[in-house]
């Protein structure tokens, strides 16, 4: 028999690209709203008082009232789960962190028991701040990758997640071959890649960190590896830049080194992107290439401050998704990045409306991942990852909701003052997975 799931209550979704056709006329919100679930997939929703017309009698529903919002479950397009032991490590900038915390820590995965404990710390994190999708660096531990996708299928999220690939500068223990990687890389694909909800990235970590050997190779396993993902940073930190193009001399810049391996198009997905040039801007366009915002990271590693008006332009729009790049970015909680995202807009000139944020923490990030088919709005046919907010989830954020007069408001005061606290629950293919007390 077909499991049913009823939630009613306020609900809030996107039904397009609210960059290129405005809030106005992609926001749909429910003040009395119903999601119908059946078997992990959303079957209806709507008007309760017209969906409740079509359920059998004596269903269960679950109502949340007035100062609750159901919205689709957030998504974060770049996030690296070992670096959940070294979150807020002092004062360097890229590399320097690089070398002294991240490389360190990473070492520590070559024990599988250590990948599972982080990877299951991880993902109650993930559930506990709202967050249901990820797409995640694992390192170059091929068990690391087993761990994390062992926990995450148990849980049936959906996870993009992949091995790390890194054949040179970096501590010899974290260290692959190119072909190594390939044939590691791809029996991880034949072992997790649509296995239920997982999905798997090929994960050259930067181009400094591959010989062009390995980036050939890992171009060509994505390009023979039909519907996986391909993930990497790039133009993250102005020295970063200026390594890459003693390493690359003969490309035209960053950017130009993952299109000459073939690592650029749909389902590609680059974090940071923060000094990408025009004419790299507009190849990400026409390549179909994401580009993952991580704004607590970027200030955190004093990176830079990502123009996401520039990049999300109706002319020349590039598809831009939110992240929270732990462990250089500083939180778990989506609210808070996108409290960072409107800080960072705003010192490019560039007030952020609450609405356009929340569309890119949902839809837009599933946009970005080419996943806007199957999570990121509350839309019939569609994956059941939800999230429920409460919008007075704090003394202060209640008193503050006194004086609201509107959604855009109400929402607006969410993503500046709200943070875990205001997950009620976070719901997994209609399955309430975290449930704040
Ligand atoms: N560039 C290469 N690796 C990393 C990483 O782990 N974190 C960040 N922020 N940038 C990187
Ligand atoms: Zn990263």
């Amino acid at each position: 028999m077909n499991q049913l799931t009823v939630l009613r209550g306020q609900t809030l979704s996107f039904s397009g690209d609210a960059f290129i056709k405005g809030v106005e006329d992609t926001m749909v919100f429910e003040s009395d709203g119903m999601v119908v679930i059946e078997n992990g997939h959303i079957t209806q929703a709507g008007p309760a008082t017209e969906v409740m017309t079509t359920l059998p009698s004596g269903v269960k529903v679950e109502s949340y009232d007035k100062d609750h919002i159901i919205m689709p479950g957030f998504i974060d397009c770049h996030v690296h789960y070992p670096q959940t032991q070294i979150i807020g490590a002092y004062g360097k900038q890229l590399i320097d962190w690089l070398n002294e915390y991240t490389f360190i820590a990473e070492q520590q995965f070559e024990d599988k028991a250590h990948a599972a404990e982080v990877a299951n710390v991880f993902l109650q994190e993930c559930l506990k701040a709202g967050t249901t999708t990820s797409s995640v660096f694992c390192t170059v531990h091929p068990q690391s990758v087993d761990a994390f996708f062992e926990a995450s299928s148990a849980l049936n999220m959906r996870m993009i997640a992949g091995k790390v690939l890194m054949d040179r500068h970096a501590p010899e223990a974290l260290l692959d071959t190119p072909q190594q990687g390939y044939d590691q890389s791809k029996a991880l694909i034949d072992r997790w890649h649509e296995h239920g909800r997982q999905l798997y990235a090929v994960t050259p970590r930067f181009a400094p960190t591959s010989s062009p050997e390995q980036m050939d190779m890992a171009g060509q396993l994505w390009q023979e590896s039909p519907g996986t993902f391909l993930q990497s940073h790039v133009s993250e930190n102005k020295g970063e830049i200026e390594w890459v193009k003693s390493l690359y001399p003969k490309c035209k810049g960053y950017l130009d080194v993952y299109d000459k391996y073939q690592q650029l198009g749909p389902r590609a997905i680059y974090g940071h992107g923060v000094w990408l040039s025009e004419s790299e801007l507009q190849r990400c366009h026409e390549t179909g290439t994401a580009i993952a915002h991580c704004p607590t990271s970027n200030q955190f590693l004093g990176s830079g401050l990502f123009d996401l008006k520039n990049a999300t332009q109706a002319e020349r729009p590039v598809r831009v998704g939110l992240a929270t790049d732990l462990g250089a970015g500083t939180s778990f909680s989506m609210l808070q990045t996108l409290n960072e995202t409107y800080k960072v807009a705003q010192l490019n000139g560039y007030p952020l409306s609450a609405g356009l944020a929340f569309y890119l923490a949902t839809r837009g990030s599933a946009k970005s991942l080419y996943l806007d088919d199957k999570i990121g709005s509350i839309e019939v046919g569609n994956e059941a990852d939800l999230v429920v907010l409460n919008t007075k989830s704090t003394a202060a954020i209640e008193y503050r909701m006194r004086y609201c007069e509107s959604l855009e408001e109400a929402l607006f005061i969410q993503m500046t003052l709200g943070d875990d606290r205001a997950i009620k629950a976070t719901y997994v293919a209609g399955k309430c997975l975290y449930q704040s007390s």
